[in-house]
């Protein structure tokens, strides 16, 4: 059974990108077949790959525009151990090019379709909006991913999302679910983290996962090579954090070894 995980929350910065990378990555070196599809025309995903965005003959746009099918633009992330649909700032049009087209929040599910049996896990990391890509990521997963950091705004932004939810969910996607609550960046030191990370577990129970990403260099300076943190500082925090966190989403207490 393949699991489509959309990677969202509209809120910038807040590591969905990294997650989708490193989790994408760490469940690769748990022979799990994974595909990771970049919905951002900032192409962060892409880079982190270890694909140069600047030199691609074709992305997630023409598939989300009918122009091409999923695996005439797939391609492979050496460095990750799974498969990437790219993007680059080309998606940004999308939003006004696709006004015109039938079905246009169901397009990137129509195109996944056609491979998810190939694949055991599916991450779309979607863009810091919640705009027509992020509605199209939302259409076509089981379940969402919301990575956040712990401080103040981050509650009132998290009702906004759940919303957007609710609304895919009555329109678009009847069986969507929240995957889970991914603490990112996270200083146990800090105070205000420790009460709004109380208060999530408070709120969402046993949706917020156990594991939790510190904030760790390693984590974002791996990008700057094209690899994921398991490839650069395998033994790094924010390396670990991730297999921990595959460990845990895989139904175990211990990951795999690469
Ligand atoms: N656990 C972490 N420790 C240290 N730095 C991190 C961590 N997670 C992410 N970062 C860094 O924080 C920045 C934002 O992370 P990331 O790009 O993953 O967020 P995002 O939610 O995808 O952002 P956007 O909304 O722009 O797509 C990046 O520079 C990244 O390298
Ligand atoms: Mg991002």
């Amino acid at each position: 059974m393949t699991k489509i995980l959309a990677v969202t929350n509209q809120k910038g910065g807040v590591g969905k990108t990294t997650t989708s990378v490193n989790l994408a990555a760490s469940l690769a070196a748990a022979a799990q077949r994974v595909l990771l599809v970049d919905l951002d025309p900032q192409g962060n995903a892409t880079m982190g790959s270890g694909v140069d965005k600047r030199s691609l003959p074709a992305t997630v746009y023409q598939v989300l525009l009918g122009e091409r099918t999923i695996t005439e633009v797939r391609m492979r992330s050496t460095g990750g151990g799974y498969d990437l649909i790219p993007a680059n700032r080309e998606l940004a049009g999308a939003e006004v090019e696709m006004v015109e087209i039938d079905r246009r929040e169901m397009r990137l599910k129509e195109a996944l379709a056609t491979v998810a049996g190939e694949y055991d896990f599916i991450f779309i990391d979607c863009p810091p909006a919640l705009n027509l890509l992020t509605v199209n990521g939302l259409s076509a997963a089981h379940a969402v991913m919301i990575p956040m950091q712990c401080e103040y705004y981050a509650l009132e932004g998290l009702s906004d999302l759940v919303q957007t939810i609710k609304r895919v969910r009555a329109h678009l996607n009847p069986g969507l679910e929240i995957e889970g609550l991914l603490r990112t960046m996270y200083d146990a030191r800090n105070t205000l983290a420790q009460q709004v990370s109380a208060q999530l577990e408070e709120h969402f129970g046993d949706k917020v996962y156990r594991t939790v990403i510190p904030r760790n260099v390693r984590l974002a300076e791996a990008p700057s090579y094209g690899v994921p943190a398991l490839k650069f500082d395998r033994n790094s925090k924010g390396a670990q954090a991730y297999l921990d966190l595959a460990g845990e989403i895989l139904g175990r207490s211990v990951p795999a070894a690469a």
